[in-house]
């Protein structure tokens, strides 16, 4: 997929959400066998945050998605589709999506949610481009939400050490109108057939969630974790070199992968002979919050003033399916 032909695209604004509750290493090393040290040093994770009961996807969404309106300067109003990336909805239907429409008041907005694991945000991002690209929309709100501790196992120290939850939102325009972030293409891609490798295995159509279900903890997350970490480094090496191969690296201002893991992102920066600085992180502190993640990243990086003018931010995403696929904006 190439960049939009029609009408330029822009990020008028973003926003992000996290919850209270942190979740330490050492917490989890009173549910499970683990430590501090094993976890940090795999992954480069301290802590996480846990969403509340109250606290679902379409709620904490909706705060990401008030303060990305905000920073945009528009009103919910404004807004004529919202695209809601999650992996956790609210409910089997209706759709997150309609839900944070209904808690912002975007009254002249349609919606729909889009799920695609990890890669989720970045595959939502680059169709919000295409409808503003193409004049079908003017303005966009693009959310990345999840509450993993929803479907993580806590005795499962495979899974529950990596995953957290939050909120990450960005509002999509004109880029006469946005001013700023330059849609200038991305892509998306899948191959099916990975189930084994990550997957919640039962809760849907193929395995509706029963007794059994329950007892055997089929409705939580599985990970093959290893066949994961080969593939995420590769394709994070070749969507970054595909994506700057036409620019050069020397336009490169900063990569905000999905915050997957930080030896991940390390060992993929090292193939591209990159400084660690080139990525921005931030898995310390929120660990892997799937589709959140890369708008959560964009958000801090953004208020931190860690993009720079007039350079590129690209970035890239991996997760279950396999799915994988990146986006890039001049900043
Ligand atoms: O966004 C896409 C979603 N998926 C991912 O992000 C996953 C990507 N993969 C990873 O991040 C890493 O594969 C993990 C962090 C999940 C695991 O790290 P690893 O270096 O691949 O560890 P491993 O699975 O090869 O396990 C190494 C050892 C094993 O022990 P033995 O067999 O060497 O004795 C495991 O049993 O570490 C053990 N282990 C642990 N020890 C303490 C596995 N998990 C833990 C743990 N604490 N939580």
């Amino acid at each position: 997929m190439n960049r939009v032909n029609g009408i330029r695209v822009g990020i008028a604004g973003l926003g992000s959400f996290s919850p209270d509750k942190v979740l330490t290493n050492q917490d989890l090393e009173k549910l499970i066998d683990t430590s501090d040290e094993w976890i940090f040093k795999r992954t480069g994770i301290r802590e996480r945050r846990i969403a509340a009961d109250h606290e679902d996807s379409g709620k904490m969404g909706a705060i990401a998605a008030i303060r990305a309106l905000e920073d945009a300067k528009l009103a919910p109003e404004d807004l004529d589709l919202i695209i809601c990336a999650t992996t956790t909805p609210d409910k089997p239907f209706p759709t997150t999506a309609c839900h944070i429409q209904d808690a912002i008041g975007a009254v002249n907005s349609g919606g729909f949610d889009m799920n695609s694991a990890c890669s989720g945000f970045v595959f939502a991002f680059n169709t919000a481009a295409q409808y503003i690209g193409t004049g079908m929309a003017k303005r966009v709100l693009v959310v990345g939400t999840e509450k993993l501790s929803s479907i993580l196992n806590y005795k499962d120290r495979n899974t529950c050490i990596l995953f957290g939850d939050g909120a990450g939102a960005m509002v999509l325009t004109s880029l006469e109108e946005a001013g700023r972030g330059e849609y200038l293409g991305g892509s998306i891609q899948t191959e099916g057939g990975n189930d084994d490798v990550l997957e919640v295995p039962a809760g849907g159509s193929t395995r509706p969630t029963d007794q059994e279900v329950l007892d055997a903890g089929l409705d939580k997350m599985v990970m093959g974790g290893n066949r994961v970490y080969r593939f995420a480094v590769n394709t994070f090496v070749r969507l970054v070199k595909d994506a700057l191969e036409p620019y050069g690296y020397e336009q490169l201002g900063r990569i905000v992968p999905h915050q997957v893991n930080q030896r991940i992102i390390e060992s993929a920066l090292e193939k591209l002979d990159l400084p660690v600085e080139a990525a921005y992180s931030n898995i310390h502190k929120y660990g892997n919050t799937s589709a959140a993640s890369v708008p959560m990243a964009f958000d801090e990086a953004y208020r931190g003033d860690h993009l720079i003018k007039g350079k590129l931010a690209c970035s890239v995403a991996f997760g279950a399916g396999l799915s994988w696929g990146h986006f890039l904006v001049r900043w």
